[in-house]
């Protein structure tokens, strides 16, 4: 793993990250508690995009929203990147609300350099109800909902209630329970501990250290909580490891709180949202996320609702994604099928670098070569061009596999992150001048920070992960350069000129030359092995 080490004095070396001046002070009245002292990271997740929603919905065999006007709304943005990316790749219009003002001026400058016509408020959720704003076809909560109050939840329902299209989508993400059970007590423990223990702490950052080492010394004497709780000392050793911005908003909130999935469903249905299907595709793929047996018993569950809590209980899910709209509507299966046929999925992973192993609710497994080896190739043909599944199905080397397994294998690829459901040609071309600008803004941002590790695809209607290494790479060819040595140089005088080395197997790479050969290494790679994929998602 090669990363960035700032060989300025540590003092220097914060500026601009992880804390920020205006912030400091954590009892601004408008916080309701919530953790401001630090700025979220710049995530971007691509269950939020309208592309990915809709196919999701078609594969669950519902109807997705009628696009329209195509309004989306994100509640909770965060820094805003996954909504500038659906912004810019997506023909429609997109607010975004989060009372972080500083959240929210982030969230202006992409839409600014996208050129989107993205609208972002630094509302709190309360403010936000009032705003007459319309409907939306889409809203979407990522990591809002659990750190919240019980106040905010009520209003965010009352947004969703008035807000949502009759039709429309709704995608909101939450720790659920039983997966979090367990692990309460230690997130209990560390909070305290933040809140009545962090003397000597410096800001939040070293609060967070503090309690971990405070949590770490509560086993180490012995506490029985933790021989009685499998896991929680290595959760704690695992948080240990996590990013400090991260762990500040989901463990050190004043609200925390996970929920059954039926406490959800109760909640959202007085809003008249229907539950339609699991946001994570992979979830949708009986046979590698619970054994027959357990399929079985899920299959005699006649309730829906109890259907999915005891899945919940089978997983011991932790964290769920989940997909409801307002009016749901089964798919007649020729109708579901027409359409699927009709959709486009292009890979997201050269074919090269596509692992065959992958995660789901039975553990690791390894994918088939002789379904997805030819699948992969196909998918890969005339230059990663998306496929049209029901052209797919007929390819001769695919034809054997049978439709239904089929589309069961782009599920697995596209849950596993290695395909995405892909654009019509039209759509493409309107979305590709805003997604240039985004990324152009983006890829020079990446001279001075390591914040934003995607860029937008107009092709996917979605974003892709780049890192900042690959995005020096790329701007130095839009500069003209177009040798991987050239673009290693460029990134180098980066680096250099901010007094940056890498950092390799976990040692700074003293030597210009050896950081040179290195980054020379990586621009190699990405011009052998990445380039035509980014090229084909109009991504470079
Ligand atoms: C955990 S972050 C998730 C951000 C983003 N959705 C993501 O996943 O990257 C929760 C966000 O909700 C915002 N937030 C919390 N309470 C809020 C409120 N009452 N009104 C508006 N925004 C709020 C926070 O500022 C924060 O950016």
């Amino acid at each position: 793993m090669v990363q960035i080490k700032d060989l300025l004095p540590a003092e220097a070396a914060s500026a601009g990250a992880p804390f920020n001046g205006p912030h400091m002070d954590n009892s601004a009245d408008w916080t309701s508690g919530y953790v401001v002292e630090v700025d979220y990271t710049h995530g971007y997740y691509r269950e939020l995009s309208p592309v990915l929603i809709d196919f999701t919905l078609l594969v669950a065999g519902f109807e997705p929203p009628a696009r329209g006007s195509g309004r989306y709304l994100e509640l909770g943005m965060g820094q805003g990147l996954s909504a500038n990316i659906h912004a810019a790749a997506v023909e429609g219009e997109c607010v975004g609300v989060d009372f972080n003002p500083s959240h929210a001026a982030n969230a202006m400058q992409l839409a600014q350099a996208s050129g989107s016509g993205a609208r972002f408020f630094d509302d709190s959720f309360a403010q936000f109800a009032g705003r007459d704003m319309g409907e939306f076809d889409y809203i979407t909560l990522h990591g809002v909902w659990s750190w919240v109050s019980e106040e905010n939840r009520d209003v965010l329902v009352d947004i969703i209630r008035h807000k949502v299209k009759v039709g429309g989508a709704v995608y909101i993400s939450y720790n659920s329970l039983p997966g979090w059970a367990s692990a309460m007590p230690l997130r209990h423990l560390l909070t305290l501990h933040g809140k009545l223990g962090r003397a000597g702490a410096d800001g939040i950052v070293s609060s967070i250290d503090h309690a971990i080492e405070f949590g770490r010394k509560v086993a180490e004497v012995g506490a029985r909580y933790y021989a009685a709780t499998p896991g929680a000392k290595d959760r704690l050793d695992a948080i240990a490891d996590q990013n400090r911005r991260y762990l500040a908003h989901e463990y050190f909130n004043l609200d925390w709180l996970p929920m059954y999935f039926s406490e959800i469903n109760q909640r959202l249905s007085s809003a008249k949202l229907h539950f339609t299907a699991s946001a994570n595709l992979l979830d949708h793929v009986p046979g590698i996320n619970t054994t027959a047996e357990q399929s079985a018993l899920l299959a005699g569950v006649a309730h829906p609702v109890l259907r999915e809590t005891v899945r919940d209980y089978i997983l011991n899910q932790q964290f769920r994604k989940d997909l409801f709209t307002r009016g749901a509507r089964r798919l007649a299966d020729l109708d579901r099928q027409e359409r699927l046929n009709d959709a486009l999925v292009a890979l997201t992973t050269p074919a090269a670098d596509i692992a065959f192993d992958i995660t789901a609710g039975l553990g690791a497994l390894t994918l088939k070569q002789d379904i997805y080896g030819p699948l992969i190739e196909s998918l890969s043909a005339r230059d990663y061009a998306p496929k049209r599944l029901g052209d797919l199905a007929e390819d001769p080397s695919l034809k054997r596999i049978g439709g239904a397994s089929l589309l069961e294998a782009v599920t697995v690829l596209v849950g596993a992150g290695h395909a995405h459901p892909a654009q019509p040609g039209a759509a493409v071309e309107k979305a590709t001048p805003a997604c240039a600008r985004l990324n152009e803004h983006l890829v020079r941002r990446a001279r001075v920070s390591e914040d934003v590790g995607f860029l937008a695809s107009p092709v996917i209607g979605g974003g892709l992960q780049v890192s900042r290494f690959e995005q020096l790479f790329l701007l130095s060819r839009l500069g003209g350069a177009d040798k991987p040595e050239q673009w290693a140089q460029f990134a180098w005088d980066v680096l250099q000129r901010q007094n940056q080395v890498l950092i390799k197997d976990g040692k700074p790479l003293a030597a210009p030359q050896d950081n040179l050969d290195e980054l020379t290494r990586q621009a190699t790679a990405l011009e052998q092995r990445r380039l035509p994929l980014l090229r084909a998602l109009r991504v470079a």
